[in-house]
């Protein structure tokens, strides 16, 4: 064979790896946050599921507070296939399973979830199906012999199954469990899919499928998505990281999505917070005016302090809880946060003003003015408060 430099030589440098067996054929990658005891029994359970595979574990831990990645790594020195990713200062799910499935070279990639409840054991028949053609493999839940298994309350279930209704209605990718946190994919979905993938979030999967979808039908392919059912089991130790927040960075990611990407769900979340500060601000207005006789001017700035502030620590657990600030950097954060809105304000009021000279139309010149701080304060604070 001829050297070509380029895509050719990585080629022969993969193939020859492949041939020599140094390269495992299925990297399994496995966020983690606060599962010291999970991980060991999962790579057991993965060792004894994918026997006869060449594969390597992948642990990606945001610096679990219990210790999680020192147990992992303490086991991975006396295992040649566990590899840990042990990030600092960083939180959440999507971002984590980016990160591992950059750090393989593995054809192959699955995602499984480290607290046990996902079916390992299906692994080898997801593989199967992707090494016969099959772009994405979802363990799914729902599919024909898939059950919940009691790994999930009455109420989740039920979210669960709304949010996979609302999905599939938003992004048209018709998918039995778009939610699932377990699946496999060829190496090539996601390094085509991976710049144009958001970071924020739980709902990797529904992320990956409709930006690749979208992009086979450009080319006027589809995606083949292929279903292997299992049950859903309960959670043995440590606790689930689900929460309301969870549940509304996922609509945003949707909203997001149907935008083609244009609003990153960051600024959607943004916008929905600036929103909640509009009504927190009439409550403390009409408190600190009609309950507390305040002065009007006062009343207002007192409004308008606690309003911002509310947008603060709202954003700071919503739409950055990935760079979420604590301590000092809380009150530094804070700080800028009041000093950008000010800025924010003032242009708000120069555009509005600029419009309303131009067209005295009253909500015309309002909405714009609104729309110019949104976009100010999100663009800036991004540079000074959640960098
Ligand atoms: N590195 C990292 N960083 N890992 C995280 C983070 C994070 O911020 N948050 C959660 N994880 C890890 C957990 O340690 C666990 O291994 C996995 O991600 C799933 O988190 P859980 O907190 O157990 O989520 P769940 O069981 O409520 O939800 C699971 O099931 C859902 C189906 O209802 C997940 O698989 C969801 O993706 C899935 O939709
Ligand atoms: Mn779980």
């Amino acid at each position: 064979m001829t050297k070509v430099w380029g895509t050719g030589q990585t080629l022969m440098a993969d193939e020859a790896a492949e041939r020599s067996g140094t390269a495992p054929e299925l990297a399994v990658i496995v966020p983690s946050f606060n599962e010291r005891e999970n991980v060991p029994a999962l790579y057991r359970k993965l060792t004894a599921a994918l026997a006869g595979t060449s594969f390597e574990m992948i642990v990606v831990d945001d610096n679990s507070p219990d210790g999680t990645a020192e147990v992992a790594r303490a086991l991975s020195r006396s295992v040649p296939n566990l590899r840990v990713i042990h990030r600092i200062g960083r939180r959440g799910l999507s971002s984590a399973v980016t990160e591992g499935m950059g750090a393989t070279s593995a054809p192959f990639i699955a995602v499984i979830d480290a607290d046990l409840q996902h079916d390992e054991t299906i692994l080898p028949e997801m593989l199967r199906l992707a090494q016969s053609g099959d772009d994405v493999v979802i363990g799914t839940r729902y599919a024909g012999g898939g059950a919940m298994s009691g790994g999930l309350s009455a109420t989740r279930e039920k979210g669960s199954r709304f949010a996979t209704q609302l999905a599939t209605t938003l992004t048209g990718v018709n998918l039995s469990d778009p939610m699932s946190g377990f699946f496999l994919l060829r190496r090539e979905i996601y390094e085509d899919v991976a710049p144009e993938l958001s970071r924020d979030g739980f709902k990797i999967l529904l992320d990956i499928v409709v930006t690749a979808t979208h992009e086979r039908r450009r080319s006027g392919g589809a995606l083949k998505v292929g279903e292997v059912p299992y049950s859903f089991r309960a959670r043995q130790s440590g606790e689930s990281k689900m929460s309301p927040l969870v549940v509304i960075q996922f609509l945003g990611l949707l909203v997001s999505k149907l935008t083609r990407g244009l609003l990153p769900t960051s600024f959607l979340l943004f916008a929905l917070v600036g929103g909640s500060g509009v009504f927190v601000h009439l409550v403390v207005l009409y408190i600190a005016d009609i309950v507390l006789h305040f002065p009007f001017a006062w009343a207002q700035l007192s409004a308008t302090l606690v309003a911002m502030s509310s947008n603060f620590a709202l954003n700071n657990v919503l739409t950055y809880a990935d760079k979420r600030l604590k301590g000092l950097r809380f009150l530094v954060g804070l700080l800028t946060f009041y000093a950008v809105c000010s800025i924010g304000a003032l242009a708000n009021v120069s555009v509005a003003a600029w419009i309303y000279q131009a067209s005295p139309d009253l909500l015309l010149a309002g909405l714009a003015g609104a729309l110019m701080s949104v976009v100010f304060n999100y663009s800036v604070t991004r540079v000074f408060t959640w960098r």
